[in-house]
């Protein structure tokens, strides 16, 4: 058993995500969300002796666990970790010289050490500064961000990346309150988005949790870093290599989807042509469709439940 028991975050869809990689002896894959671990570790198990893993992850504070797992393994070069953004995949592979792989593994988000730790700002249940950077080297932080907005963009940016009915409100109750005093902890935060709308309502999420989302998708540029990083994880895997992407939210998930399904493209001309004049090669190929985590899965580890899996294998590039 490779790894230290890592309690902190559980893998979600750890068997399915296992069954799409397909781990051998030999095979190379990329982590592009290290974490915890969790994942990176399984596979190496089902690559031994000399399956290889080059993780990345924007948090400083996964290169202790990958450590661990580094010092569990007879070959600790087995696994590589590297301080980046996913959206830099291409780069980074390159510089190693790690293309041509196997696999990718996209596991969205964030991971149980960063929401459990009231000081990283993510969570509104737990009092901390209003941070929410996956790499605290970058700036602005979400109190940073909510302090220097204007009030329209506000609006939008919660519409857009939270998908919040009540955008208009929010934002304005925002602007007010900084107007009066700076907005600087995730508990004073959470409390003003409750109180702009009226409060909770019977509803069974806390009312600013789609504030919280939009304003963490903003803070790390989610969005931008997944098209960048999945797109240009098709070009460093090897032909028949898996992508294996678990996204979280609705927002996430369609940006996945999108992309798989542009890639996968025969023919991209207008439903009116008679012939097809596009010449478009597909690069990946749609392996079955969106997979989500058993019942079991989700009573065991409630954080599982939002997730919704999606694989596709690369395509050799046309001669
Ligand atoms: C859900 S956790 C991954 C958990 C991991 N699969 C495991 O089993 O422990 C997501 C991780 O991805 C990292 N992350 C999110 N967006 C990133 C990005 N754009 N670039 C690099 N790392 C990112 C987060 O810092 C977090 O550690």
């Amino acid at each position: 058993m490779i790894a230290p028991p890592n309690r902190g975050h559980l893998p979600v869809m750890r068997d399915e995500v296992i069954f799409a990689l397909r781990p051998h002896a030999g095979a190379r894959f990329i982590d592009a969300t290290f974490g915890g671990g969790g994942h990176a570790a399984l596979v190496l198990e089902q690559s031994f002796p000399d399956g290889r893993v080059l993780a990345l992850d924007a948090d400083p504070e996964a290169r202790p666990r990958a450590e661990a797992i580094r010092a569990s393994l007879e070959n600790p070069d087995r696994l590589v970790l590297v301080q980046a953004n996913f959206a830099e995949i291409a780069k980074v592979a390159e510089q190693l010289r790690f293309t041509q792989v196997d696999g990718v593994l996209f596991d969205l988000g964030l991971s149980s050490f960063q929401l459990d730790d009231p000081e990283r700002g993510f969570a509104f249940r737990t009092d901390g500064p209003l941070d929410m950077r996956m790499n605290p080297g970058t700036h602005p932080t979400a109190a940073e961000l909510i302090a220097t907005i204007d009030e329209l963009s506000l609006m939008q940016l919660l519409r857009e990346y939270g998908e919040e009915p009540r955008a208009r409100q929010i934002a304005r109750a925002i602007v007010q309150e900084r107007e009066k005093e700076s907005i600087v902890s995730t508990a004073q935060f959470a409390a003003l988005v409750e109180k702009a709308v009226g409060g909770r309502r019977g509803a069974k999420t806390h009312p600013a949790t789609r504030t919280f989302q939009a304003v963490r998708i903003a803070v790390n540029q989610e969005l931008d870093s997944i098209e960048r990083g999945v797109r240009s994880a098709i070009d460093v895997l090897a032909p028949g290599g898996r992508l294996v992407t678990l996204a979280f939210h609705s927002l996430e998930d369609r940006l996945v989807k999108r992309i798989i399904q542009e890639e996968s493209a025969t023919c991209i001309c207008p439903p009116e042509m008679p012939v097809c004049v596009c010449g478009v090669t597909p690069r990946l190929r749609r392996v079955g469709g969106s997979r989500k985590p058993t019942s079991a899965e989700i009573a065991h580890n409630p954080r599982a439940r939002s997730a919704i899996m999606r694989i596709a294998e690369r395509l050799p590039d046309a001669s």
